[in-house]
């Protein structure tokens, strides 16, 4: 065979096999979709919109199903009144959690160039926009994060740094889970009013039970014994929703990197975690090893490594 002939022939089977594992990976993305949906519908689950409750209301937390908690004024003035998610769709999406593997990556630009990056309480990215980037469309802020990175909000310093690093979010979600377990109320109160006192252009969320449960139930009836899903787990969940692709950076919960070197728990604190303890309330080993199958069937991409 002439070896043009040859030549051509070989770049249309290398296409076709292209064109047939991308279209493989775009079935599993929309499988997963799919049956995710069956089980909630981001769109309507991410907050609780202000329609649907009033001041004083009573409230069970997800995981403390015994102790209530009230709605609060400053909550009620802070529920959006269409949710944040509305006829929103994208196609790339970045999901940032918070592990130590991110130090040194330079994977900054790359997560930057996703259409919708979703970061995880609150985590700085200033400091490390090289390795971490500083897109955020959507922040969670898990109640402790107040007294953990904030100090409680103690002096006007601490005060002053929490609005800083909200003012640098301007326009994006600020997503709070204050049902999830009792003992965060007081923290987001206090962060509430603050954010009421002062002129901070960002859009609260609060989520619905049925959002917390529906994640749960989902991963359970796929034999996935989740105790409590992690914020990334619970991110993940919500964006096969409206991303199109979804790319995972930062989820690592093991102290070592692949080449045995010690890696820190947070990439911008001091904070250990105790990733086998049974007292712990995540089994993120488990929930990794979860998304690791989903990323070798093509359902996601988990990037571990160096982004250069
Ligand atoms: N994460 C990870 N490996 C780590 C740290 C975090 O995979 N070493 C992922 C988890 O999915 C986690 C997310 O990054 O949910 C954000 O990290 P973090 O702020 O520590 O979240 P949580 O542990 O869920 O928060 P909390 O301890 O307040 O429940």
């Amino acid at each position: 065979m002439p070896l043009v002939l040859r030549t051509l022939l070989f770049g249309f089977v290398t296409l076709l096999v292209v064109v047939l594992i991308i279209d493989d990976i775009a079935e599993v993305e929309e499988e997963t979709a799919k049956n995710i949906l069956r089980f909630l519908d981001p769109e309507r689950d991410i907050s609780i919109l202000k329609g649907t409750l009033k001041p004083g209301d009573i409230i069970h937390y997800v995981f403390d199903r015994h102790s209530t908690t009230n709605i609060s004024e400053n909550l009620y003035r802070l529920l959006p009144t269409v949710s944040p998610m509305k006829n929103q769709h994208h196609r790339r999406c970045a999901i940032v959690g918070n592990s130590g593997i991110l130090l040194n990556s330079s994977c900054g630009p790359e997560i930057d160039s996703h259409d919708f990056v979703i970061r995880c309480n609150l985590a700085p990215v200033e400091e490390y926009h090289r390795d971490v980037g500083w897109r955020t469309n959507l922040v969670t802020m898990n109640p402790s994060v107040v007294q953990r990175a904030f100090q409680d909000l103690v002096s006007e310093e601490w005060r002053d740094r929490f609005l800083q690093r909200l003012r640098s979010l301007s326009g994006s979600v600020l997503w709070i889970p204050a049902f999830m377990a009792k003992g965060g109320e007081e923290r987001v109160e206090w962060a509430l009013r603050l954010i009421l006192l002062h002129t901070v252009d960002v859009r609260t969320a609060f989520p619905s039970l049925r959002l917390l449960h529906a994640v749960r139930g989902y991963w359970l009836t796929n034999n996935v014994h989740i105790k409590r899903p992690t914020t990334g787990l619970l991110m993940y969940t919500m964006a096969t929703r409206f991303c199109e692709e979804i790319h995972l950076y930062g989820f690592w919960p093991f102290p070592l990197d692949p080449r045995g070197k010690p890696v820190k728990y947070h990439y911008y604190d001091t904070l250990k975690y105790e990733y086998t303890s049974s007292s712990s309330p995540h089994t993120m080993p488990l929930e990794f090893r979860t998304l690791s199958t989903l990323h070798r069937q093509g359902a996601l991409r988990l990037h571990t490594g160096t982004c250069d």
